[in-house]
């Protein structure tokens, strides 16, 4: 496994081996490597030659007020994982090797971030987009991996994909979770250990909703306010959002049908943590 901290070495090096023929899936990571990030790297083992990880805590997509200072790191831990792995390269680039100056060129995501962690987060999804680019034009990946625990970025990076032509796969993997159902996120470590314990409230209440679909419900308000209910009744954290909307569009529904995400945002003292379900609803 190598170590690559420039971008010219690691487009040198890619240069070289899509020379060779060599197809190449990239895991992006901000690191602090999590079983969910480990599964996408065993997507990304079984259908390329080559896996590249990158581990980039990426300051654009941080707001002013959010926890960039606070995200946890730990190289050693995540170059040993990801040894374990057999990833074959690791992207670990510092922040003024990729933003050696002001940006020139932003990319602004004009759809689908007016709802959910878009709203609440302005200014995320184009610090992913140009993060994002920015590693595609290095890395040059066949495929890349994303998790559908953060599905509107998912969906942001599919309109990215598809906008600007990267000759690029997407492939979406399944949310991991712990065995209490809470979503497995480098930030949970951040959680009070009371918190903690609160946190399966997330989990259970999207299993509630689907449960209330299953039994007939599908009138959006009712099912948002049985989620907010259970998280307020039973946990201290803040409800940040509890949105329903078709997916992958995420528009509005007032009655669901379809395809559709459930998704919500809860806030706990040194945290934000956000999980989601996406479900086929049938017609009734
Ligand atoms: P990060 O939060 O480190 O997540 C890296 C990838 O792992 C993302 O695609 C995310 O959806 C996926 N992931 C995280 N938790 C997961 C879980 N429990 N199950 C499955 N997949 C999971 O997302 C980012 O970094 C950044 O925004 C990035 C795309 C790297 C751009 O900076």
């Amino acid at each position: 496994m190598k170590v690559i901290t420039t971008v010219k070495d690691m487009q040198a090096e890619m240069i070289q081996q899509k020379a060779n023929g060599k197809t190449i899936g990239f895991v992006p990571t901000m690191g602090y490597l999590h079983e969910g990030h480990l599964t996408l790297i065993r997507h990304a083992r079984k259908e390329n030659d080559l896996v590249v990880l990158s581990i980039f805590v990426n300051p654009l997509q941080f707001g002013p007020k959010e926890d960039f200072a606070t995200y946890p790191r730990d190289f050693a831990r995540d170059r040993a994982l990801a040894e374990s792995e057999k990833v074959d390269y690791i992207f670990y680039p510092e922040t003024r090797e990729m933003y050696p100056n002001s940006p020139s060129v932003k990319v602004i995501v004009q759809e689908r971030t007016d709802v959910l962690c878009g709203k609440s987060r302005p200014g995320h999804f184009d610090g992913v987009a140009t993060v994002i680019t920015k590693l595609f034009s290095i890395v040059m990946p066949t495929r890349a991996y994303f998790g559908k625990k953060d599905a509107q970025q998912v969906a942001v990076i599919d309109g990215l994909i598809s906008d600007f032509n990267f000759p690029v796969e997407l492939v979406a993997v399944d949310t991991v979770r712990e065995q209490d159902g809470l979503a497995k996120s480098s930030r949970n470590v951040n959680l009070l250990p009371e918190e903690r314990e609160q946190a399966t409230i997330l989990y259970r209440s999207l299993q509630a909703a689907k449960e209330s679909i299953a039994n007939g419900e599908r009138n959006s308000e009712s099912l948002i306010n049985l989620i907010k209910t259970m998280i307020t009744s039973q946990s201290s954290g803040q409800i940040d959002y509890v949105e329903i909307y078709s997916y992958p569009q995420l528009k509005p529904l007032e009655r669901l049908e379809g395809r559709v995400i459930i998704a919500l945002a809860v806030k706990f003292t040194n945290v934000r943590l956000i999980d989601n379900l996406i479900i086929e609803v049938n017609k009734q």
